[in-house]
């Protein structure tokens, strides 16, 4: 490869480490000036590499991308690996696994590959099923079930112990501006904003649970510290079930694991 080339790429990227990347952008053009220049540009108004690219990876599989899904994060990923050791420890029990919010299918369809068991993905974003859609076939797991629906309307099985993983929005609607203009310019807003304190969709689908008549078991969501009080006191209120607030890999409270009691 390139790697002149790369190494004048890198100059003219504005990322702490942008040597991957740039030699991602030779690799994917091979070497074209007009490409790169065209890249380079739509880099410059902040547009995320994995956009212009069109796929990204999650816990090593290939992950297709548009504007209409979130780009899969790393914490995401520990989500996880956290959920993989919890439904670990439940054994041979029959169960459904749901994940809420699905987006690009990142999480169905890391957990359908670790676990090999059929997995429920819902979202409520058409646009978003899709792709998510897409994701299954290109990652050969084309028994995910796909639901264009909240928890609320989805019909599941009130006998198979359920276990629910959820990356639901999160981010205070006041806290959206903030965000970087990668962020905020081209994510999906469905995707980003959990309502006043960010806690708006868990608390809507801890109800839910509660309302269901399901075999619930356990449910494993990505959240920030700005709506962890939110869910606690609400957590609190019902007394139904046991809760603990996780750390990720630097330090940050960023899960919650919530148990029926
Ligand atoms: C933060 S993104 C996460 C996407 C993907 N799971 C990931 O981790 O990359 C949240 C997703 O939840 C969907 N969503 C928002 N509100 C929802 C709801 N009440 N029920 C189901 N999906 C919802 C959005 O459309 C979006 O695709």
């Amino acid at each position: 490869m390139d790697q002149a080339l790369i190494l004048e790429i890198a100059k003219k990227l504005n990322y702490p480490t942008p040597l991957p990347i740039a030699k991602e952008i030779v690799e994917f053009t091979d070497g074209r000036k007009k490409d790169i220049d065209e890249i380079l540009k739509r880099i410059s108004k902040d547009e995320p590499w994995e956009y212009i690219r069109g796929y990204t990876y999650f816990l090593g599989h290939k992950i297709y991308v548009n504007q209409n899904v979130l780009i899969p994060r790393k914490e995401t990923e520990e989500l996880v690996t956290i959920a993989l050791e919890e439904i670990k420890e439940l054994g041979k029990v029959k169960k459904q696994i749901i994940d809420v919010g699905t987006g690009s299918g990142c999480i169905a369809i890391a957990l359908k590959k670790a676990l090999g068991q059929e997995i429920i993905a819902i979202d409520t974003s058409l646009e978003a099923i899709k792709v998510a859609r897409k994701n299954s076939r290109e990652n050969s797991c084309e028994d995910l079930q796909f639901h264009n629906s909240d928890f609320e309307n989805l019909e599941i099985s009130n006998t198979l112990v359920t276990i629910i993983v959820a990356n639901l929005p999160y981010i205070p609607s006041e806290d959206i501006n903030f965000l970087e203009n990668s962020v905020k310019n081209y994510e999906p807003i469905e995707a980003l904003d959990g309502g006043h304190d960010g806690a708006k969709h868990y608390c809507k689908l801890l109800n839910d649970i509660q309302k269901k008549d399901i075999n619930f078991e356990i449910a494993i969501f990505e959240i920030d510290t700005s709506m962890e009080k939110s869910l606690i006191e609400m957590l609190d209120s019902t007394e139904e079930y046991n809760y603990v607030v996780m750390n990720d890999s630097f330090n940050r409270k960023r899960f919650l694991k919530v148990e029926k009691l």
